[in-house]
């Protein structure tokens, strides 16, 4: 396992538990992409490259550069120089053309990984990954490009990122930067993407590749609860079990594409990075420039496996809260509860109820600062509403604590409000193009967070607010999408790196509050789920999934995350009934079903629900915490989705040992006279036998698996069950 280099063979390989990536060198230096995919047993050999095939056929010609170039398959194409597919790297030079052409120079072995500076990355210790730097460069403009791989044996993940160091005498702009490239022969190969829309985001979307390029992206600032930084080619019998399946996400918050290329000759072009558009970043001489991180993985037994290698990834390698696998509070939070309509008497009656209730956090949403009493002002002036708080914050906050319920509270950092004071001292600190009135949605702007002083003025407010009282809890909310994008102090020719400057003082502030504050809680969110990515995740355990808490449509929602992200990233709540998106009844033990798939907790006013539903609360609180560990370790494996026509939804959590199984049922829509269905458990241990909690009844792990386990036929729409098997031999 590891990194090797075979000198006679010009081959690069590098090897996890299951897979093979090989790279190969051009006689002149270009450097190809042989292959990735299953392990192989054989050393390799880079034949894939068809070197010696004429470029076109059936041609006299030898090989031509531009012609080779647009067939060799490669490592990182720079654009401009005859390889007409989608570039990876796009280098603007004095005399106003583009064009770069990278050769291979040097390479370096590492045990473990370089962290990438201001930016979110995977991280482990040596003996858990190498890292291989393959070091090219263009000769002309003596430019530096170092390609980092770094390879995470156990869980079969190779990230990619890549660096631009301008070593020569011109100032170069860069107007396209991506992570990774990933060209291969097309199979029929199936594109998977998460797409949606607010409150309905990250369903699973598949088809067929088509001749040109297939893209998700986003240019919003974030990434977006449309399109998801995460792409996957499958092979068209791809199953959860089945197929092979190519994944590429990335570790980044802001603009993002992600596009699959099918050829002329058909060959496939995988790509990922930064957007293009609005990007443009100035490499003077001696410069460099950081692109942030891919996540590769390759599976051969199916997208299960995929889920699950991504799983142990972020829970391994990318995620450092503290909290990750600490007992997380039971929390409620007041949003859907009041809105804005709230004050410390309303906020203490919900603590007192929710305290006899089990509940151990109360987070008190937006609303609390300023003047804000609606969402149409405030935003940037973080001092206590004294009307609504006549005793100020740290009088609350003590008084929850005395009833028992840590305290949590909501900030939305990035933003200033036309009607602000912040705004009305500065409104030079808006982003805004010269000239043009910017457009506002949800009547706010976004703060220029390009400016040291924005994100000095920014973090300070949460800090200062930190400090007044013992709060346990952030929710760091981003409620809209960036346009007008101008920076008042970034120069004419700096425009283009505007976008990517503010995702850097996110990161920044980010960083300084788990840096400052390191046993806090920390949550991210964007109007719902619209910035939930790795980026993130490396500062926050836990992410809000969705403003949708309706229990079918996270159903959907949760589906599509969980592809991708572990079960205890993903930020999930009872909510109010008829929801108040969809206005649809679901029962109480179905919604507590779905959020315990996530972080679970309350968004609802427990002081006006139902006697009966109240009276269920302590048991709910008490079941997620004795299923916690097992959900925040263990493997999840789909086992039937209800976005998939199947009238039910299944999915089943399994300790890593095989010694226990959560399965959770749902039921979306009763059908006639339908007898039990059966579910086919994975993950146990063949020869154990499980019995199944609350029965008598005792199962072979091989029956769980192969005959399956029968869910006794319901009535009703919209119910679930949850089976505990507990090996018992
Ligand atoms: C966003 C969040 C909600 C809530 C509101 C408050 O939409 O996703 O949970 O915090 O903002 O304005």
């Amino acid at each position: 396992m590891g990194i090797t280099y075979m000198d006679a063979k010009k081959l690069f390989r590098m090897d996890t538990r299951r897979t093979t990536y090989l790279i190969g060198l051009s006689p002149e230096g270009y450097v190809g992409h042989v292959y990735y995919g299953r392990r192989l047993k054989s050393e390799g050999n880079s034949y894939l490259l068809r070197m010696d095939e004429r470029p076109f056929t059936p041609s006299v010609l030898e090989r031509e550069k531009a012609s080779f170039l647009d067939f060799f398959p490669t490592e990182y194409p720079a654009g401009g120089v005859g390889d007409y597919r989608e570039s990876c790297l796009d280098v603007r030079c004095e005399s106003g053309s583009i064009g770069c052409e990278l050769q291979f120079e040097d390479y370096r072995i590492l045990r473990g990984k370089p962290g990438l500076p201001g930016l979110p990355a995977s991280f482990g210790q040596e003996g858990e990954v190498e890292t291989l730097e393959l070091v090219c460069r263009d000769a002309l403009l003596n430019l530096k490009v170092t390609l980092s791989y770094s390879v995470f044996a156990d869980t079969d993940i190779i990230t990619r990122s890549v660096q631009v160091e301008n070593c020569g005498e011109q100032h170069l702009k860069l107007e396209k930067v991506y992570s990774a490239c990933l060209d291969m022969d097309n199979r029929d190969l199936e594109m998977l993407t998460l797409v949606g829309s607010w409150a309905r985001e990250r369903h699973i979307q598949r088809g067929g590749l088509r001749f040109g390029k297939q893209t998700v992206s986003s240019v919003k600032g974030e990434s977006s609860h449309q399109e998801h930084p995460f792409l996957a080619l499958v092979t068209p019998e791809a199953t959860q079990e089945t197929g092979e399946v190519y994944a590429m996400n990335f570790v980044y918050s802001g603009n993002f594409m992600a596009q699959a290329e099918l050829t002329q000759f058909g060959q496939v072009r995988m790509t990922m990075g930064i957007h293009s558009d609005q990007f443009c970043w100035n490499l003077r001489p001696g410069e460099s420039f950081q692109a942030p991180e891919a996540v590769l993985t390759y599976s051969a037994e199916g997208l299960g496996l995929m889920t699950r290698n991504f799983h142990d990834f972020y829970r391994g390698h990318l995620i450092r809260s503290p909290h990750q696998y600490a007992k997380r509070p039971v929390l409620i939070n007041n949003w859907e509860a009041t809105y804005f309509d709230f004050d410390s008497e309303k906020l203490l009656e919900i603590a007192r109820e929710a305290k006899k209730a089990g509940i151990e956090m109360l987070v008190m949403d937006d609303g609390w600062f300023g003047k804000r009493n609606l969402d149409d002002s405030s935003l940037g002036d973080w001092t206590v509403n004294e009307e609504k708080f006549t005793s100020g914050l740290l009088d609350l906050v003590e008084k929850v604590n005395e009833i028992g319920l840590q305290f949590g509270i909501w900030f939305e950092p990035e933003m200033i409000s036309p009607d602000s004071d912040l705004y009305r001292a500065h409104p030079d600190w808006a982003i805004r193009i010269a000239g043009r009135t910017p457009s506002q949605s949800r009547a706010q702007y976004v703060l220029d967070l390009s400016r040291k002083e924005v994100v000095d003025y920014a973090y300070g407010c949460v800090a200062d607010i930190l400090h007044s009282a013992p709060i346990a809890y952030v929710k760091w909310d981003m409620n809209r999408q960036l346009c007008d994008i101008g920076s008042a102090c970034l120069g004419r020719e700096s425009q283009g790196e505007l976008m990517h400057r503010y995702m850097l003082g996110v990161y920044e502030m980010q960083e300084r509050l788990v840096t400052e504050f390191p046993e806090l809680l920390l949550e991210n969110c964007s109007g719902g789920g619209a910035r939930f990515d790795p980026g993130m995740l490396y500062y926050s355990p836990q992410i809000w999934c969705s403003d949708n808490v309706d229990a079918m449509e996270r159903l959907r929602i949760q589906e599509g995350t969980a592809l991708i992200y572990p079960l205890s990233t993903m930020g999930a709540h009872v909510g109010d009934c008829p929801n108040h998106i969809v206005g649809r009844n679901t029962p109480f033990d179905t919604r507590a079903h779905v959020a315990m798939a996530g972080t679970f907790g309350y968004e609802l006013d427990i002081t006006k629900i139902a006697e009966e539903e109240r009276a269920k609360i302590p048991a709910q609180v008490e079941e997620y915490h004795r299923y916690q560990p097992l959900m925040q370790r263990g493997d999840y494996y789909r086992l039937a989705s209800w976005s998939d026509r199947k009238p039910y939804d299944c999915w089943e959590v399994a300790a890593k040992d095989g010694s226990e199984a959560l399965v959770t049922f749902v039921q979306v829509l009763a059908e006639p006279n339908m007898h039990s269905r059966a579910v086919f458990l994975r993950g146990l241990q063949e020869d154990a036998e499980y019995a199944l909690e609350g029965t008598e009844n005792v199962y072979g792990g091989d029956e769980l698996m192969y005959c399956g386990y029968l869910v006794p036929s319901k009535q009703g729409d919209f119910v679930s069950r949850l089976y505990h098997f507990v090996r018992v031999r």
